[in-house]
């Protein structure tokens, strides 16, 4: 007698699929991390980053720290190249190392201060996760102006970070934040002031909204485009 089997069919690149396999890439500590980390970004975010980003191009992960997200959007977006550039060359070489396990070759990672602007002159879409708190105004206000610099005309950035309200909420993430990187200093504005930055900046078309999840992080979403020149008649 046959018994019923359950065959349950996801395709390869599922975000489940994804986000059980690209932490299996890292060591043991990184990978405990990635898998809390998949758990704990709403999946929104990432669902929305990609909808953001173009089908075919270069797309730059400021701030990328070890690859996991770069890795995550660059296996859903196989015909962009995505640039991951971080401070951090541990992390940059973590990202490497994961990236050839994985055998993602659209994804390459450079070692890099953010504001010092040393990444692809040109690309076509770029998003910061959880980058710009940890950079102090002015650095981060002239990251925003490169970054307007670098985008063709059309393309878009987004912004995941962490807002100032509900007060409650934001002690629970710097206390988060403080555990991670004890010696480090955290800079949060509020979206609207991001909101200003970009508008001064030249971005057009911005959107923010918040993000829920099942902790009590204040996170937020900014989108934005830099303008296309009028079409010529
Ligand atoms: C909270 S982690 C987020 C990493 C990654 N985006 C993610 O969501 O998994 C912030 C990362 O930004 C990097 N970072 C901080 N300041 C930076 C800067 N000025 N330039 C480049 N990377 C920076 C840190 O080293 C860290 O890896």
């Amino acid at each position: 007698m046959r018994s019923a089997r359950l065959n349950i069919l996801e395709p390869e690149f599922s975000s489940d699929r994804l986000s059980s396999r690209i932490p299996r890439a890292y060591s043991f500590v990184s990978a405990i991390y990635s898998r809390l980390r998949f758990r704990i970004i709403p999946r929104q975010m990432l669902e929305s980053i990609e909808q953001h980003l173009p089908e075919t191009g270069t797309v730059v992960d400021v701030g990328c720290g070890f690859g996991l997200f770069t890795l995550y959007l660059a296996m859903r977006r196989p015909q962009c190249h995505f640039v991951g550039v971080e401070l951090s060359e541990k992390r940059v070489t973590q990202a490497r190392m994961a990236a050839a396990k994985l055998q993602v070759r659209n994804a390459s990672f450079i070692c890099a201060e953010s504001s010092s602007g040393n990444f692809p002159d040109r690309f076509h879409a770029a998003y910061c996760i959880d980058l710009l708190h940890h950079m102090p105004p002015q650095a981060a206000d002239q990251l925003l102006e490169r970054l307007y610099q670098g985008l063709e005309p059309g393309g878009t950035i987004v912004i995941k970070d962490i807002n100032t309200h509900p007060r409650l909420m934001l002690w629970f993430t710097f206390l988060l934040d403080w555990l991670v990187n004890p010696k480090d200093s955290f800079y949060y504005r509020h979206a609207s002031t991001w909101q200003e930055r970009l508008t001064e900046a030249g971005f057009a078309s911005l959107y923010v909204y918040p993000l829920r999840n099942l902790l009590p992080y204040p996170h937020f979403l900014l989108t934005g485009r830099k303008p296309a020149p009028p079409a010529q008649q």
